[in-house]
């Protein structure tokens, strides 16, 4: 049978898991998605049960499993612990080889007026980032931190390189067929590569218009003219920052889901947010990145495209309705919130 690691961590991560797993369960009910779920610990959560914020444990469970689903980790009360709680999930996305973020970044009608940035501006704004999560200069070596001077390396190679523009170039046959390859070519070798190696992958789909753009134009036109992109490719550095500055064109990161995903098969999924200290417990978190997590999960790790669907359409119906947490100028719970999408859910079904 299907099995699915469910990690709640810490903060909201286990309220808005717990609405995740609901909607989810609809289809078991319903007899059109079967599947069975193992809880594990990891972050803060693991750190007080058995000391360290991976066990082995959890790492076996994930990789017996067909995916995996990520609340949120971390938190202020362990900061001061020896080994902190998100280094459970540096280790995670290592030991599954997760090389790949995916980060839609999807403006919807209901949310257009919550953005700072002006209405005309981002109104139909729908694109996705694909961050390769593995390689640059955040795992580059050597690394030293002198008394007058410091290192870093940033390498690549063209099998890296190349594993992450075909999940582009793949994702975007499935959408406006239009890749946006970020680099600083200008300037750094690896972005030299980086751009020969687009070229290449690219006369594998030919139905895939693609584009190379400057990092820091880039940046730009994000905030400009962000309906002008489809798939944005980029390293790791350069999309762990425009994936923050294309959260900003949303209004809330309570909405943002991303996936991982994995060579072995095994994907991760997760909103994009953390755990959100200053209102864990409150039943005032927003549900919909972690609904929209198994949104994700259904399309990536098993292709249940309709199923899918389905929970992004109930979810814009009760947004339609102004059900919404307080974080997008509502005033319904996390419970709230998740029984009425679970109702129209049904309805749909
Ligand atoms: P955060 O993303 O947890 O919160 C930032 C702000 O957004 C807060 O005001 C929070 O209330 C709000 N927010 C976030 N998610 C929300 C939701 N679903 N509904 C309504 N409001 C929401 O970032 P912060 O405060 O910088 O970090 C808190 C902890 O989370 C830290 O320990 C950090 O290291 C960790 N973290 C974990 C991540 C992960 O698990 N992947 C990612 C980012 C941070
Ligand atoms: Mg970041």
């Amino acid at each position: 049978m299907t099995k699915i690691t469910v990690l709640k961590g810490d903060g909201i991560g286990p309220e808005i898991m717990d609405a995740g797993l609901d909607i989810l369960s609809v289809f078991k009910e319903n007899g059109l998605f079967n599947y069975e779920v193992s809880e594990e610990l990891v972050g803060g959560a693991a750190i007080d049960a058995v000391g360290k914020p991976l066990p082995e444990k959890t790492v076996e469970s994930c990789q017996s499993s067909d995916a995996i689903l990520l609340g949120a980790i971390g938190g202020p009360k362990w900061d001061h612990c020896k080994e902190r709680p998100e280094a459970g999930l540096l280790a995670l996305r290592k030991q599954l080889s997760l090389y790949a973020n995916i980060r839609p970044i999807q403006v919807s009608e209901e949310l257009v007026h919550l953005s700072p940035i002006k209405e005309d501006i981002i109104t139909g704004t729908d694109f996705v980032i694909v961050r390769e999560l593995t390689g640059g200069i955040y795992f580059g070596e050597p690394r030293e931190l002198n008394e007058e001077d410091a290192l870093d390396t940033c390498i690549y190679t063209k099998e890296e390189i190349e594993r992450i523009m075909r999940a582009a170039f793949e994702l975007a046959q499935t959408r406006r067929k239009k890749v946006t390859s970020v680099d600083k070519s200008n300037v750094l070798a690896t972005s030299k590569l980086w751009r020969q190696v687009a070229i290449e992958v690219s006369k594998d789909y030919p139905n895939v218009t693609l584009e190379h753009q400057l990092v820091d134009s880039c940046a730009m036109v994000m905030i400009t003219k962000p309906k002008e992109f489809d798939v944005i490719v980029t390293e790791n550095m350069f999309g762990d920052i425009l994936s923050d500055e294309a959260s900003v064109l949303t209004g809330s990161l309570g909405v943002l889901a991303s996936s991982s995903l994995s060579k072995t098969g095994i994907h991760l999924f997760e909103p994009i947010h953390g755990s959100a200290p200053d209102i864990a417990g409150q039943n005032m978190a927003n549900p919909l990145s972690m609904i929209y997590s198994v949104s994700m999960m259904l399309r990536d790790s098993f292709k249940q495209y309709k199923l899918a669907d389905m929970v992004d359409e109930a979810v814009r119906q009760v947004m339609k309705k102004g059900i919404m947490t307080k974080d997008l100028g509502g005033s319904y719970s996390t419970t709230d919130v998740t029984q009425h999408i679970r109702q129209e859910l049904i309805e749909i079904i």
